[in-house]
């Protein structure tokens, strides 16, 4: 079992991130779930109440448990809080035929042997892990709300305001996908637009729009110029920057023709974040010769609020094409709206050719999705997922999104800034050709310089972990 020399990240230190988030994150996230619960309960209650006699029996009974089990629902959540607030300790999970019941259980009795199984003193990255593995035992052992998703709403609504960007965007991929020929024999301009589409993929993860870019059809004429000028106006957010690399990598996937060149995405967030992603992918299928299959990886349930299920994924696909999903924005015309659902029916078509597909859809699907609501380091990833592991060794690239499996990759410890990528990802690197896109929003970083980490913490206390700040991290495969 690989161990790292530094010591994981814990809600000990009054300093960090994770202290922050058991104090006052976690608390405020528990009260959603149960306010949200309890206006539905609450709804639900009100409804019956005025139930007519033309109700059947059947739905008076189903409406009279949904109430109940989310009286239960609410009770649980409550009594979380009061003792997480209170440093109490981690309870086992229920046995609810959820995947992981007994590792997690495993791990707990671990930490109990060291005398770190409360919520203060356990380690960062598996408390955080438990907590969401924990909601999802609340749901799962209820007969009404096993399918429930409590940040579902919360989802949709973040959504429905990225109207503006998100139909700027489809115009862009619009222009590209009608000049794809020419793209295809202008390596540096496919270059340029590679950057672009990495970094409106990388900054979606950070959801703020105000970091992208847009390209419009005279900018395509003088790519190089103005992609050249913004990517430097942004640059210096990027703390490591390794797209020179992963291009040289991609370019040199050349493919023999009619054999699969397969992209895998670790998704992170749902909403924008996720459209990025597949706006990515489609350049990548649609607008380059090197890759022409992507395999999505979204988790099995809810998890760390934000993050994409296969409900979400498809219900991302119908919302896009809905005239009615958007709030009302005046930088959407009905130019805009055209490229979009020309974009979104692609997908559609990519989806059904199996051009674009679900890991959870692969043989095996669950088995190979879900080591990510497990609460390990990457590290492991060979002992604990060893399919997936198999998996990833036939992809040409595998693309980690976000903070979280940033943490993971590295095992969220205390690696010197400076640390390699490569040391950080412990024996997971080399296994397959890794690209990780992160904003950072957690203690962990690697792979900058010591006296870029000494400026930023003079000029900017909350650097690692405010959002601003970006690392583009690749390694290919090999020794
Ligand atoms: O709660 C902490 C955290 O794990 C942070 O690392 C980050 O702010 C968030 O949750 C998840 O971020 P992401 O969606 O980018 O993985
Ligand atoms: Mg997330």
């Amino acid at each position: 079992m690989f161990q790292s020399p530094y010591s994981p990240y814990s809600p000990q230190d009054k300093q960090s991130f994770a202290y922050d988030t058991v104090i006052r994150r976690w608390p405020i996230i528990i009260t959603n779930i149960i306010d949200h619960v309890h206006r539905l309960v609450h709804d639900m209650t009100m409804e019956s109440q005025n139930f007519t006699n033309d109700v059947t029996d059947d739905s008076m009974r189903d409406m009279k448990l949904r109430i109940e089990e989310g009286k239960v629902i609410i009770a649980k959540a409550s009594r979380l809080k009061y003792r997480m607030a209170r440093d109490q300790e981690l309870e086992k999970i229920p046995e609810d035929g959820e995947f992981y019941t007994d590792e997690y259980n495993a791990e707990l009795e671990e930490l109990a042997k060291e005398m770190k199984n409360t919520w203060f003193s356990a380690l960062w990255l598996f408390a955080e892990c438990y907590l969401y593995r924990l909601f999802r035992s609340f749901f799962k052992e209820t007969a009404c709300w096993v399918d429930f998703d409590p940040f579902f709403a919360q989802k949709e609504e973040m959504f429905k305001n990225s109207a503006a960007a998100i139909h700027q965007i489809a115009t862009t991929m619009h222009e590209l996908e009608s000049e794809k020929e020419k793209l295809i024999e202008d390596p540096d301009k496919l270059f340029v637009l590679f950057k672009e589409m990495v970094q409106m993929c990388l900054w979606g993860n950070a959801t703020d729009l105000s970091l992208l870019t847009h390209l419009t059809p005279s900018d395509i004429e003088n790519l190089q110029t103005v992609g050249t000028d913004a990517q430097q106006a942004r640059k210096e957010f990027i703390l490591k920057d390794d797209q020179e690399a992963v291009w040289n990598h991609v370019q040199a996937l050349k493919p023999r023709e009619g054999a699969v060149a397969q992209c895998d995405f670790v998704l992170d967030n749902a909403g924008f974040e996720l459209f990025t992603d597949l706006v990515f992918a489609d350049f990548l299928v649609t607008c380059t010769p090197y890759i022409s299959k992507v395999v999505f990886h979204p988790k099995l349930f809810p998890w760390f609020v934000s993050d994409v299920t296969p409900t979400d994924f498809y219900k991302t696909i119908e919302s896009l094409l809905s005239p009615t999903f958007f709030s009302a924005n005046s930088a959407v015309t009905s130019e805009s709206v055209q490229h979009l659902k020309q974009m979104v029916e692609r997908w559609q078509r990519y989806l059904k050719e199996g051009v674009f597909c679900l890991s959870t859809e692969l043989e095996d699907g669950d088995k190979k999705t879900q080591f990510w609501t497990g609460p390990w380091p990457y590290w492991y990833m060979e002992e604990r997922a060893n399919e997936l592991q198999q998996w990833f060794t036939g992809s040409s690239l595998v693309i980690f999104k976000g903070d979280l499996n940033y943490r993971k990759l590295t095992g969220d410890v205390k690696w010197p800034v400076s640390t390699p990528f490569s040391t950080a990802l412990g024996p997971l690197a080399g296994s397959f050709p890794l690209l990780s896109l992160r904003t950072n929003k957690a203690d962990v970083v690697v792979g900058v310089p010591q006296e870029v980490a000494d400026e930023l913490d003079e000029k900017d206390k909350s650097w690692k972990v405010n959002g601003k700040y970006a690392l583009v991290s690749f390694l290919p495969k090999g020794p």
